[in-house]
C-alpha cells in the first residue's frame, strides 16, 4: 500500500475524476476526506469506499469560502493528528463564446478554478510546513497549455475563463513549489486531456456533447477519451513517495493532445 494512514483531502471528489483519485487513495490505505458542495453525491462516494474496507469521510465546503477552508483545516488536524496529502480538484467551465462572457461567468470559473486552488493551499500549507511532510495535487486540464479550433458557440474552443484559470494554476503550482520547498512539501499538477465526467456535458446539449467526444477522440494521439483510473494513477504518483524528487512539475495525462504537442 504506498498511502497507508496518510491523511488525503480531495476537493471535488464526490464526482467525476475526484471520485477517481478519493477512490484509488483509499485501496492504498489513506483516510480519505472528500470536500465537495454535492452532499447527496459525496456521502455516495463516501459510503462506497468504506464498503470496499476503506476509510472515508465526507465535509461540505465551498473552496471558494477561505474561511470556511481555514476552520475546515483546523477541524481535520483536531480529528486525525495531521493531514499529508491536499488534492485540489474542485472546478467548473462555462463555455461562451469570448463576446458573450459576462462578469459572473468570469468569476464563478476563477473563482474556482483558481482562487479555490489557492485558498485550498494556503489553509492547509501551514500544517504541512509544521510536519515538514506534504503533497499538494493541482489539478489543471489541457487548455491550460493548447487551445482548440473554435468551431461553433458551446464547442470546446469557447474556454477564455477557464483555460486563463488552468493556465494560471500550471504557474501557482510552480511559485508554490518554490515557496513550500524548503519545508519538505512537493507541490505539482496534473493535466488531463479528455476524460468522460458529469462535466463533460454540464453546459453542452447531447448534440454537443456526441461531438465534443468526436473532435477530443481524434485530437488524441491514442486516439481515445481517457479512462478515470488512468488519471487517478498519476495523481497518486505525486501523492506517494516514489516522486520525493519531484516538485513543481506539471505532468499531462492526455493521450498525446494534439494541440498541446
Ligand atoms: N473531465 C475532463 O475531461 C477534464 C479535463 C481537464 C481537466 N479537468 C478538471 O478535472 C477536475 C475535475 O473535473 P470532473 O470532470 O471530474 O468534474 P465533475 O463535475 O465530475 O466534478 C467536479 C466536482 O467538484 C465539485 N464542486 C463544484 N463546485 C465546488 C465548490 N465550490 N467547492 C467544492 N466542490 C465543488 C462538484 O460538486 C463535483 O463533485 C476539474 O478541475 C476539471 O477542470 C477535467
Amino acid at each position: 500500500m504506498r498511502l497507508k494512514e496518510k491523511v488525503a483531502i480531495v476537493t471535488g471528489g464526490a464526482s467525476g475524476l475526484g471520485k477517481a483519485v478519493a477512490l484509488r487513495f483509499a485501496s492504498e490505505g489513506a483516510i480519505v476526506i472528500i470536500v465537495d458542495v454535492n452532499e447527496a453525491a459525496m456521502a455516495e462516494t463516501a459510503e462506497q469506499i468504506q464498503g470496499l474496507g476503506g476509510k472515508a469521510r465526507a465535509y461540505k465546503i465551498d473552496v471558494t469560502q477561505q474561511q470556511d477552508l481555514r476552520n475546515f483545516m483546523e477541524d481535520v488536524v483536531a480529528a486525525e493528528g495531521r493531514v499529508d496529502i491536499l488534492v485540489n480538484n474542485a472546478g467548473i467551465t462555462r463555455y461562451r463564446a469570448f463576446g458573450g462572457i459576462g462578469d459572473a461567468d468570469w468569476n464563478a470559473v476563477l473563482d474556482l478554478d483558481l482562487k479555490g486552488v489557492f485558498f485550498c493551499t494556503q489553509a492547509v500549507a501551514p500544517y504541512m510546513e509544521r510536519q515538514q511532510y506534504g503533497k499538494i495535487i493541482n489539478i489543471s486540464s489541457s487548455l491550460g497549455t493548447g487551445t482548440t479550433p473554435h468551431v461553433g458557440e458551446l464547442t470546446a474552443g469557447a474556454s477564455a475563463p477557464y483555460a486563463s484559470a488552468k493556465a494560471a494554476v500550471i504557474q501557482l503550482t510552480k511559485t508554490l513549489a518554490r515557496e513550500l520547498g524548503p519545508s519538505g512539501v512537493n507541490v505539482n499538477c496534473v493535466a488531463p486531456g479528455f476524460f468522460l465526467t458529469p462535466l463533460t456535458g454540464a453546459t453542452r446539449s447531447p448534440d454537443e456533447v456526441a461531438e465534443h467526444i468526436s473532435v477530443r477522440t481524434n485530437m488524441a494521439v491514442l486516439n481515445r477519451p481517457g479512462r478515470l483510473e488512468e488519471l487517478a494513477a498519476a495523481v497518486l504518483f505525486f501523492a506517494s513517495d516514489d516522486s520525493s524528487f519531484v516538485t513543481g512539475h506539471t505532468l499531462h495525462v492526455d493521450g498525446g493532445r494534439t494541440d498541446r504537442m
